[in-house]
């Protein structure tokens, strides 16, 4: 296998675009890849103050360090799940890698700032975990993104998260979620600018970009993750790509390219414009009180009504492998 720039020993191939890299080249095309992405869509502009979504797994550390690498101004913000033992591993990949660069990273504790952690808002919200997760998650961001004058707020996600989005959302026809998939959300009424410039790299390359650069990550998947539907749409995504590969790519920046603008156009609802102000803490909301205060109040009122607290979280996790081959 030989790297199709320089001729070398290649150590990651590219299926969908037919390509075998060594170590050098691999990370140029990755740093290219999201580039592109950033200039395609008109992500960030330069001197925009950044604030990226950190979680200690390969997409945020990868992000972080490509934009890095790319000349951006750029700053961590982590939150603390309370997941047991995978939290608190998890949290400890973020501080390394933010501690090792001299990069600011900021954070924030569920349990320790709000009374709650992920099992028992889920418990109490009677929703899946992932749902009180993604809740908290978006308003925690939303709000450090806002609260500290951040121009741009970016998340880790990659080719294949986008890709699963879409599939799920055209299964069920959602089209006002159709309508609202997009690389980049531009500010709106209290909402930061969200961007993604991982759109054009897959899961497969944000991790071998990761063990070629070295990034120590936190290589377990979330114990409460059973059962996301998601991970059910990217596993029949990649039996589709394993037969034809570049068809991800082709869904995804194909949707983007000729459908998307027809569902915005035809998009009712979720107008942020409209939105009012949650009593109180001052977010975007349709309600008196935002889906995250009203989360927090089931979740800590749920707690305080227990006469027996709550059993603690029990997580095994493996060894985290940083040497594993991406091939
Ligand atoms: Fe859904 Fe962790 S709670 S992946
Ligand atoms: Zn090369
Ligand atoms: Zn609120």
């Amino acid at each position: 296998m030989k790297c199709r720039v320089c001729r070398g020993p290649a150590v990651v191939d590219v299926r969908r675009a037919n390509a075998n890299f060594c170590p050098d080249h691999f990370l140029r095309f990755c740093r290219d890849q999201v580039d592109r992405a950033i200039g395609e869509f008109a992500m960030i502009a330069p001197g925009d103050r950044v604030l990226v979504a950190v979680s200690g797994g390969k997409d945020s550390l990868a992000v972080w360090d490509l934009l890095l690498e790319l000349g951006h101004d750029v700053e961590g913000f982590y939150v603390g799940l309370g997941i047991g033992d995978y939290s608190d591993v998890s949290g400890q990949h973020a501080r390394r890698f933010a501690a090792s660069r001299g990069l600011v990273l900021h954070e924030v504790d569920l349990p320790e700032e709000y009374g709650f952690d992920i099992p028992e808002g889920s418990r109490a919200a009677r929703r899946a975990p992932c749902s009180a997760c993604g809740t908290s998650k978006r308003h925690l961001f939303d709000r450090a993104a806002i609260e500290g004058g951040f121009d741009v707020l970016v998340t880790g996600h990659n080719l294949d998260d986008e890709a699963a989005v879409l599939f799920g959302n055209v299964l069920h026809w959602q089209t006002d979620y159709l309508a609202r998939q997009a690389p980049v959300l531009p500010a709106s009424n209290g909402f930061p600018r969200k961007v993604k410039p991982l759109v054009r790299l897959s899961e497969r390359e944000t991790a071998a970009y990761c063990i070629v650069k070295g990034i120590d990550y936190l290589v377990e998947e979330c114990p409460m993750s059973a059962g996301n539907k998601h991970i059910g749409y990217k596993d029949a995504l990649n039996d589709i790509e394993l037969r034809s590969p570049g068809t991800k790519a082709d869904f995804y920046f194909g949707f983007l390219r000729r459908a998307a603008e027809q569902f915005r156009s035809g998009a009712t609802g979720g107008d942020a414009a409209g939105l009012g102000r949650c009593d109180r803490c001052g977010s975007p909301s349709e309600a008196e009180l935002c889906a995250f205060c009203r989360l927090v109040d089931r979740a800590t009122t749920d707690r305080h009504s227990r006469s027996v607290p709550p059993a603690p979280v029990e997580i095994q996790l493996g060894t985290t492998r940083s040497n594993e081959d991406p091939r």
